[in-house]
């Protein structure tokens, strides 16, 4: 019989399992809280849309049956909205659950992926699971994807390029002029992911290059209904991409991802513009009012247009102290070490009770322990 080691292969072995953020019942459980406020997976605080929660409804009735493996209608409102043809979309278990596809579907062992250090842990797994090589370059001074970095450092070797616009942990963007320089420069045969998961937020800046007015057939776009529309827990996802990448993707799929409630609560929440206007406001408002408090209390922090706040607590024993402190009064919010940036802690822009919550927290920690 074989060691487990043999069983195993050596990149799966070595292969750390993706930390998410702490639920909240495993806190109150630990600390014996009952005021929480979770503010470190970067989840709708207002909750699901309205509308979506009334579809759901409606399919419980049906859940003897499979779900439609062709999502025919999310698949029909996502084509109406972007203008593509349902060939060039695909749904998934969240964005994440489509990357998994997508490195199934593209990558083998030792083929390279060019990335950047300091973006979404969730991609780098998932690559390293199927034995990938990951090359990641350092993000510039001001905390962005270095894009002429990026690019002197495409090879031959190189067969994934990812991207997330706005990154996370740090909430910045690359602009039109930068993504446009970017593609001038990548060869036809790279593939390009590029990870909007938090697109609505950003969508109206100017100079954000919104990948819906591009048609590049070497780039995958992912967006999810975990974020702005509140889902998270239901998971569903979708991308967009030149038929023959999206059949490709299709053939590693599960037949029946994503569910017949995540296909539904996902048109639900499509509809409910009102619910993602509030989720807008909501999110501006609380991003005012955090950056005012950190520049009060002398916290420098990274501009971000996402619905998140990184913070520089300037040492990681500081970093570990505040959220230790952090979490004993109720407040979740992510430490960054994972993500080279012991020194820094991300905050979710949570309600204004939430907020107020993290502020209290805040200043305790700050005049107690620094
Ligand atoms: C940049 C980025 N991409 C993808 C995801 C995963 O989203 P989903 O819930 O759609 O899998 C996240 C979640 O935090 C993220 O920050």
């Amino acid at each position: 019989m074989k060691s487990k080691k043999e069983l195993v292969p050596s990149y799966i072995r070595h292969l750390e399992i993706y930390q998410a953020g702490k639920p909240i019942e495993e806190l109150a459980r630990e600390k014996n809280l009952s005021r929480i406020s979770k503010l470190g997976s970067n989840e709708n605080p207002l909750g699901p849309s309205p509308l979506a929660l009334k579809e759901l409804n409606t399919g419980l009735k049906s859940l003897h049956r499979y779900p439609d493996m062709h999502g025919y209608q999310l698949k029909s409102e996502l084509s109406k909205l972007f203008k593509l043809k349902k060939e060039n979309i695909i749904l998934g278990n969240g964005s994440e659950g489509i990357m998994a596809c997508i490195v199934r579907a593209f990558l083998a062992p030792d083929e390279e992926v060019l990335t950047s250090e300091r973006t979404f842990i969730g991609f780098m797994v998932l690559a390293r699971s199927v034995g990938a090589k990951l090359k990641t370059i350092p993000l510039s001074a001001d905390f962005k994807y270095d894009i002429p970095r990026l690019v002197e450092n495409i090879t031959e070797k190189t067969k994934i390029i990812y991207i997330a616009n706005p990154n996370n942990p740090t909430g910045t963007y690359i602009s039109k002029q930068e993504f446009d320089y970017f593609m001038s420069k990548v060869p036809e045969h790279i593939l390009v992911i590029l990870d909007e998961a938090y697109f609505e937020f950003v969508h109206t800046q100017k100079d954000y290059p919104d990948s819906m007015d591009y048609r590049y057939d070497n780039v995958i776009t992912l967006r999810t209904f975990s974020k702005a529309y509140g889902l998270s827990g239901i998971r569903i996802g979708y991308g967009f991409a030149h038929e023959d990448l999206i059949t490709n993707i299709a053939k590693v799929k599960l037949p029946f991802e994503p569910n017949s409630l995540a296909q539904l609560a996902a048109l639900g929440a499509l509809h409910d513009a009102d619910h993602l206007a509030v989720t807008l406001q909501n999110n501006q408002d609380r991003y005012q009012e955090t950056i005012h408090l950190l520049t009060q209390m002398g916290i420098g922090f990274i501009p971000s247009v996402a619905n998140f706040i990184t913070f520089d607590m300037k040492s990681a024993e500081n970093a570990k102290r505040l959220h230790e402190h952090l979490l004993n009064c109720g407040v979740i919010v992510r430490p960054l070490d994972k993500n080279e940036m012991p020194e820094f802690l991300r905050v979710s822009l949570g309600t204004k009770e939430e907020m107020q919550h993290f502020s209290e927290a805040l200043r305790t920690g700050l005049i107690k322990k620094f």
